[in-house]
């Protein structure tokens, strides 16, 4: 009674009081928005000290450590109790609604409950519950004067997809462990469940391999070049190679238990037959062109030839399929691999294998008059289908990027389709699974807003565009699509700041893509979303692009062949405001209603965009010339 009593008071004042310091009402800004949400009215306060219990859960402590430590920046002590005002609840009975990482929750004044058939559904309930505290107990420090309450709400949630996968390339520029184990928080906090680690590449070999020490002794260290990766001057032979690192088997256990204490599995790749370079620098025998290189790990020189109509290396940096030393280096390799990640599939690569060496190879050429190969990428489908027996042998499941279809696809082969949906919409149609991770929405290198602004790639994703991603596309048997997964190569990442910046926010509209119902897409009430966790991410001090908040720009001319600019934000209650005169424009020049016309005499189009009174936006600096640049060939 007495209990009750100091609830209804503690309710009432919190309903009542404004405190100093409370930056706002928490509202629900759920990311994956969850299945079935219903909104009731009133909060639940927390206590200071907040009692938890935890039923039928023998493996429940990582739970109350997580909840314990999160919520002690709020000054709140978290204890273990029968009766706790949080109560987890692992059900005896199986609720096939919400499946296995599905839970309900119940948010009353009271009481917040929490049923779930697995464990993962009980950490992604928790995982909701943080989202719906206020943004501050994402601080790394203790934060007083907040009243630390939560919408009442009702939620029944479950994912869509069972593969919710994130890529991150260490191969190009090596991240600690801890820098992964942080990337694992990071995800895990938005309920994706796969970490797809691509652990090799031209740049180095990130993994330990005790039967192959040169892996790693050699293969794991470049020279270290800042700018623009791609076309670093080559290193000369007296510059030190001792940038990059691996981690060793210990840290390989480490990060698995890590990722698994979050329910999250590790998928490993090692890319072959192509994006080979740090093999072959360790153990040049592996090419087909063996000693006619002096073949080093690559520091972000130019080593491929890319154009419209194909690409070839300037380098060998490919396995040879008509050498059976490759095979057997590739059984120790898996062994390993395959002892070490308990998740069920191993990713062999298989992406932009040059074939320009195999041409030129009398022991490939042998090899096709052998086995009756009529082309190259019958070539590389010999491979795959001698990789893929070697994977099956260590009892895993097969999956490589979209190219391991080209010269016909091995049998049991899951397809990663990242040229777009075709190569997965093909691999279906033939009753392959098939994991959707295309450029067009998916790849979290690209630039996310003007290259007038944004570090340089190749490409631009826009988070408009990512939050359009559908899996499964209608043509196909949806049982097939096993989801979806987002890609950050690094290339351009030589850090753990940029990194983030380049992964949120648009990792959050992928999240959602993966986990939430098909019908619950909505690009406003998202984007609304999207904004709340930037505040969330401010407390956290994790990076991320402000790009939707500044325009695009399109370009092309009159009739009297003047220059005309359109501008569009993805958010929609923005102003633009512009000048011509090179002076930085603030809320108080011309506001963009329409189309300009480019003063003859302009050099510079200046931009800024508010929300009201309130500059949001950063400042761009758009050269005419560039704009210039950007019309069609026949308009310049
Ligand atoms: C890839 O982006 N090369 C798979």
């Amino acid at each position: 009674m007495k209990k009750n009593l100091l609830t209804f008071l503690s309710f009432l004042l919190a309903s009542t009081l404004t405190v100093k310091g409370q930056s706002s009402e928490p509202e629900i800004a759920v990311i994956p928005k969850p299945a079935e949400i219903k909104t009731q009215a009133g909060y639940f306060v927390l206590p200071d000290h907040l009692q938890v219990s935890i039923t039928n859960y023998p493996g429940s402590d990582f739970l109350l450590t997580s909840l314990s430590k999160k919520l002690s920046v709020a000054g709140i002590h978290v204890t273990h109790s029968s009766q706790g005002s949080i109560s987890f609840l692992l059900n005896k009975n199986y609720d096939p609604t919400i499946g296995d990482e599905g839970y309900s929750l119940s948010v009353s004044a009271k009481a917040i409950q929490v049923k779930a058939n697995k464990p993962a559904g009980m950490y992604y309930a928790m995982q909701t519950i943080f989202q719906l505290l206020p943004k501050e107990i994402e601080s790394k420090a203790p934060v007083k004067n907040i009243h630390w309450k939560m919408p009442c709400v009702n939620i029944v949630d479950y994912p869509r997809f069972a593969w919710r996968g994130l890529m991150f390339d260490v191969a190009r520029h090596f991240f600690t462990k801890k820098e992964v184990e942080d990337f694992i928080d990071n995800m895990a906090m938005y309920k994706y469940n796969l970490l797809h680690l691509h652990l090799t590449d031209d740049e180095g070999w990130r993994i330990q391999i005790k039967s192959l020490p040169r892996l790693t002794e050699v293969g794991a260290w470049n020279v270290k070049k800042v700018g623009t990766f791609g076309n670093f001057t080559p290193p000369t032979p007296d510059e030190p190679r001792n940038y990059g690192g691996f981690y060793t088997q210990d840290d390989i256990k480490e990060l698995v238990q890590y990722a698994k204490d979050r329910f999250v599995n590790i998928l490993p790749e090692i890319d072959v037959p192509g994006h080979s370079l740090a093999a072959i620098a360790s153990y040049p025998e592996l090419s087909c062109t063996p000693g006619a290189e002096n073949y080093k790990v690559r520091s972000g020189e130019s080593i491929m030839n890319w154009s419209a109509h194909g690409f070839t290396a300037k380098i060998d940096n490919t396995l040879c399929p008509a050498n059976d030393k490759v095979y057997t280096f590739l059984d120790k390799v898996f062994t390993e691999v395959a002892a070490l990640f308990p998740f069920d599939y191993i990713h062999v690569g298989g992406d932009e294998c040059a074939k320009n060496f195999w041409e030129q190879s009398d022991a490939i050429k042998q090899l096709m008059t052998r086995e009756g190969l009529k082309n190259y990428e019958e070539v590389q489908s010999y491979f795959e289908k001698k990789v893929e027996k070697i994977i099956l042998s260590k009892g895993k499941k097969f999956i490589g990027w979209d190219e391991i279809l080209e010269g016909g696809l091995a049998p049991s082969a899951i397809v990663m389709s990242w040229r777009g949906m075709k190569g997965g919409i093909e691999a279906a149609k033939m009753g392959h699974q098939v994991v959707m991770s295309p450029t067009t929405f998916a790849y979290l290198d690209y630039m996310q807003g003007d290259k007038v602004i944004e570090p340089p790639v190749y490409a631009t994703l826009r988070l408009n565009k990512a939050y359009e991603f559908e899996p499964v596309p209608d043509s196909v048997d949806a049982k097939l699509i096993i989801g979806g997964q987002a890609n950050l190569w690094s290339e351009q990442v030589y850090n753990t700041r940029h990194l983030q910046y380049m992964v949120w926010p648009r990792a959050f509209a992928i999240a959602e893509a993966v986990w939430s119902p098909r019908n619950a897409r909505n690009w406003k009430d998202f984007e609304k979303r999207v904004e709340k966790h930037f505040a969330r991410f401010d407390e956290a001090e994790i990076k991320y692009a402000p790009s939707i908040f500044d325009p695009s720009f399109s370009v092309s001319t009159t009739a009297t062949n003047e220059l005309k600019v359109e501008m569009a934000t993805e958010v929609d209650d923005l102003d633009i405001y512009y000048s011509f005169d090179n002076s930085f424009p603030d809320r108080f020049y011309p506001k963009y209603t329409g189309p300009l016309i480019v003063p003859k005499d302009a050099v510079n189009l200046k931009v800024i965009t508010y929300r009201g009174t309130q500059k949001i936006g950063r400042d761009i600096t758009m050269p005419i010339e560039e704009l210039k640049s950007r019309l069609p060939k026949a308009k310049k």
